[in-house]
């Protein structure tokens, strides 16, 4: 026994941002000290994300995880017991095994991400130093381009508007907390447009203000007038950047804007994104095509990718082996990195590392469902991904992890390892 050898591992029941339960798993090593992580979830999900173990029934409209906290607590729980917190690898390993399906259906994706945080943090807890130092090493760090919501729409807004995110990315910002100041300006200022307009009605699942607009284009609209209300200029100052999630209302190569009452085909939906592109200061778009419409992202990535990030989320799964297929067809030319997709931290890590091969953006993200848990924020600065995205400036389980950027900016001295707008992938 060493003092990193894993001594006990529990997990309970807790609740994401949207009140619905969740798996809190803590992992207590020999010397005596513990890590904890917490499972997000996400509410426009891909169809091959590893699974979340949910009990079903009427309580909690069947999101009570009591199975994957037992899972947590017996199976996951003996077959770690004794090994070592610093074989991050082999934990992980260890509970796919445990599980034995390709989805991590059985033992729940929502029970072992929740454990393969919780065994990271209690390794950097180990070596006493902040989770995004451990996982780093002597690895190049940097603090990523945030990527803010202003307005929430799609899956997190009762499907209000179609897009489901309209985002700010402070492209001029020289300083991570510079960056941060000019978001906050931002979504400020869309809150005082929306109020000014007799349209301010709260907020949205991941804080963005919630988007009372006519049309998906009042909405761009809207974000631009914003930026210039901040002081900002847009294009050059702050760029919007959009999660089209278009798997939520597409179909074999069609889509239903139901805000419009339009139906568009797959050519149909490239023009009008590429009108968007040409109209809007819009510098990255996610999911602008369904993950069952491969031609669809093909032609758009062909006609866009030298003006815009094309980011590949419910396409990708945070998968390493769709990341590299992704490459090889030239579909998109970068990737949101989502622990929970992949289940573990070692499978979301190969993710990232296939996507840095292939030349791509990486993002690190946060689900609809959050909580208090800060730790992507370390995951985007200690494996020194480009951009980060969390949601708005708004809503504690939002704001603690641009907090906790914040921290971590400090405590670097604040000597400027901002990953900039040089974090986009080149426009070739
Ligand atoms: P989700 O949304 O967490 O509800 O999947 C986030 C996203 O699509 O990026
Ligand atoms: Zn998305």
């Amino acid at each position: 026994m060493t003092p990193t050898t894993i001594s006990r591992v529990h997990a309970r029941r807790v609740y994401d941002s949207r009140g619905r339960p969740t798996v809190e798993a803590e992992v207590r090593l020999a010397s005596g000290v513990t890590g904890r992580g917490i499972a997000p979830a996400g509410a426009s999900r891909g169809s091959n994300e590893a699974i979340d173990l949910r009990d079903g029934g009427t309580l909690y409209a069947g999101y009570d995880v009591v199975q994957a906290v037992a899972n947590v607590n017996g199976p996951i729980a003996r077959a770690l017991f004794g090994m070592d917190a610093l074989e991050q690898v082999q934990v992980d390993r260890k509970m796919i095994e445990l599980d034995g399906t390709p989805n991590k259906a059985k033992l729940g994706a929502n029970a072992i991400v929740a454990v393969s945080l919780a065994v990271a943090q209690a390794g950097a807890q180990g070596f006493d130093m902040p989770l995004w130092q451990y996982l780093a090493g002597d690895d190049p760090v940097s603090l990523p381009m945030p990527e803010v919501q202003i307005f929430g729409g799609g899956a997190h807004a009762g499907r209000r508007i179609d897009i489901q995110d309209l985002m700010v990315m402070p492209i001029g910002a020289w300083t991570f907390g510079d960056a941060i100041t000019m978001v906050a300006e931002i979504y400020r200022a869309a809150g005082e447009l929306m109020r000014e307009r007799g349209k301010l009605a709260g907020v949205a699942d991941e804080g963005g203000w919630w988007p009372e607009f006519a049309s998906n284009e009042e909405a761009l609209e809207t974000t631009v007038r914003a930026i210039e209300r901040a002081g900002c200029h847009p294009g050059s100052d702050a760029a919007i950047s959009l999660d089209i999630a278009a798997s939520e209302f597409g179909r074999d190569g069609r889509y239903t804007l139901a805000l419009e009452k339009r139906e568009l085909d797959r050519d149909g939906m490239t023009q009008m994104l590429l009108d968007w592109i040409e109209h809007y200061p819009i510098v990255s778009i996610e999911d602008p095509f369904g993950e069952d419409d491969p031609a669809g992202w093909v032609n758009f990535t062909r006609a866009a990718r030298h003006r815009v990030q094309v980011i590949g989320d419910d396409l990708l799964v945070t998968n390493a082996g769709r990341i590299e297929q992704a490459a090889a067809d030239q579909s998109c030319n970068a990737v949101l990195i989502k622990v929970n997709q992949a289940g573990t931290l070692t499978e979301a890590k190969a993710a990232l590392d296939a996507a840095k091969a292939a030349g791509f953006g990486t993002i690190v993200s946060a689900r609809s469902g959050e909580t208090e848990d800060t730790a992507i924020a370390h995951l985007a600065v200690g494996w020194n991904a480009g951009q980060l995205k969390v949601g708005a400036f708004a809503r504690s389980e939002r704001v603690a992890k641009w907090n906790e950027l914040l921290r971590i900016e400090d405590a670097m001295g604040g000597d400027g390892r901002f990953a900039g707008v040089g974090a986009l992938p080149p426009k070739k």
